[in-house]
């Protein structure tokens, strides 16, 4: 006999089965053994009979604990009251690996499920959220390939900054000084659109935040895309394509995962429906202030706290443009019409989950390259090979960084970005 998955067997409906997977709850009584299997596809309820097992076999079973893993065969047939519609009787089962006292009982703290991360995974929402993420990285993969971007890979060992020097983690390499781990591809993408044109990657990145909040982490997956040639306004096109690709295809595909995370789905449909609205930085502090009442004075930059308040005011994320220069990114290339913004956008999710994407026109004039990393106190020398980018026929071009965790954050719903990745590492946890 071959071995079904859960749902597989699930979908037969009955008829004999064999299955194999993880107890996920047990209870017992003197004559029946009820147990709720699992595998990777879904859960279901297992009765093993005495009378149909036999004494010694039976006892095995009255011994059972959660999490030991086993096969087992017998007919499935449907049982309005079992978790998900069906039940087994087991015909016989076989222990393969015991499991004693599961270290995760019911009512635990949040510091104790962070330390047991190993096996917590195996959660139903952890589960859940795991498929999705997979389905968010597939759709990242299908979306840029479908629109003719090369798969391309940047150092994750970089010898200069990118994103300020305040979040670089310095690596000790050999007996050298000098060496990060990468805030982003973006440095080593920008040389690569001259060979490919058209480059994306999703990458570990590192910022090392040096405070608790519930959407920054120290490693986080960073898709970033390249292109030359672009406009600021393709740009945005690309950003706002991407997420509704996303959206979409989880919205299509994760359906049961979104239901176990008790996410309301109607709060994702419009991303997927409606234009995101574009609004200039200028723009969005008169919004603020005629309809959340915060002033915030031109130039300082918008806290999480104003990228709430602004998120909430829409049902798809919000592109904010044209930042003042001096909040933002040395490379971000300066507005041909207004030279004190930028011609850099964020992308805002709704409901609260903060940007999304950071995305930007580049700056090609290698005089203010210079002048803005000065005002930022680094040696310009180390940035020689970047500047080359611009000396041998430089075009316009430009790209954006998505946050794949506060991404899956949105979509799933969650209350902090350390459930968005199977081991988070923040400030404060490192370990498992
Ligand atoms: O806005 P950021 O800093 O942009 C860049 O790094 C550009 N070089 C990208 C590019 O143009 N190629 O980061 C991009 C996105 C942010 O919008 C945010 O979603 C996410 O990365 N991000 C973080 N997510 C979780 N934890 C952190 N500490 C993050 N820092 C940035
Ligand atoms: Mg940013």
């Amino acid at each position: 006999m071959k071995y079904l998955t859960v749902q597989e067997a699930i979908d037969k409906k009955k008829g004999k089965v064999l299955i194999r997977g993880w107890v996920y709850r047990e209870r017992g009584s003197s004559k029946f053994k009820f147990i709720v299997l699992r595998d990777s596809s879904n859960i279901i309820q297992c009765v093993i009979k005495k009378e149909k097992v036999g004494d010694k076999k039976f006892s095995i079973a009255d011994k059972l604990q959660v999490e030991t893993s086993l096969e087992l065969n017998g007919t499935i047939k449907e049982d309005k009251r079992a978790p998900t519609g069906y039940e087994i009787i087991v015909d016989n089962f076989k222990v393969i690996g015991a499991s004693h006292e599961y270290p995760i009982t019911k009512d635990q703290s949040v510091e104790h499920l962070a330390d047991m991360r190993h096996l917590w995974l195996r959660s139903r929402k952890m589960t859940a959220m795991l498929k999705i993420r997979s389905a968010v990285f597939g759709a990242i993969h299908e979306y840029f390939r479908g629109k003719g971007f090369y798969e391309y890979h940047s150092p994750i060992l970089q010898s200069i900054q990118c994103e300020g020097g305040s979040t670089l983690f310095s690596v000790p390499y050999y007996e050298q000084k000098g060496v990060f781990l990468a805030q982003t591809w973006q440095l080593y993408a920008e040389p690569a659109i001259f060979a490919l044109e058209k480059i994306y990657t999703i990458e570990p990145a590192f910022r090392a935040e040096k405070s608790k909040t519930s959407r920054h982490l120290s490693e986080l997956w960073m898709a970033e895309m390249e292109a030359a040639w672009s406009t600021f306004v393709n740009l945005l096109d690309y950003g706002e394509e991407l997420l509704k690709f996303i959206v979409k295809k989880v919205l299509k595909e994760n359906k049961a995962e979104l239901k176990i995370l008790e996410r309301d789905v109607k709060k994702l449909e419009p991303t997927v429906k409606k234009k995101f609205p574009r609004i200039t930085y200028t723009d969005a502090l008169k919004i603020l202030k005629e309809k959340c009442k915060v002033t915030i004075t031109w130039g300082k930059d918008l806290r999480t706290i104003e990228e709430d308040k602004l998120s909430k005011l829409y049902d798809t994320p919000v592109i904010v443009t044209h930042y003042p220069k001096e909040v933002k990114a040395f490379y971000m290339k300066e507005d041909a019409k207004n030279p004190k913004v930028v011609e850099g956008a964020d992308f805002i999710a709704p409901e609260g989950y903060g940007e999304i994407i950071g995305c930007s026109q580049r700056e090609e004039s290698v005089e203010k390259l210079k002048e803005n990393l000065k005002k930022q106190g680094e040696d310009v020398k180390e940035y020689e090979f970047y500047f080359d980018t611009r000396r041998y026929g430089s075009v316009p071009h430009g790209g954006f960084g998505m946050g794949v965790e506060r991404v899956i954050t949105w979509i799933c719903g969650l209350e902090n970005i350390k459930d968005s990745i199977a081991f988070p590492r923040t400030l404060t946890r490192w370990k498992p």
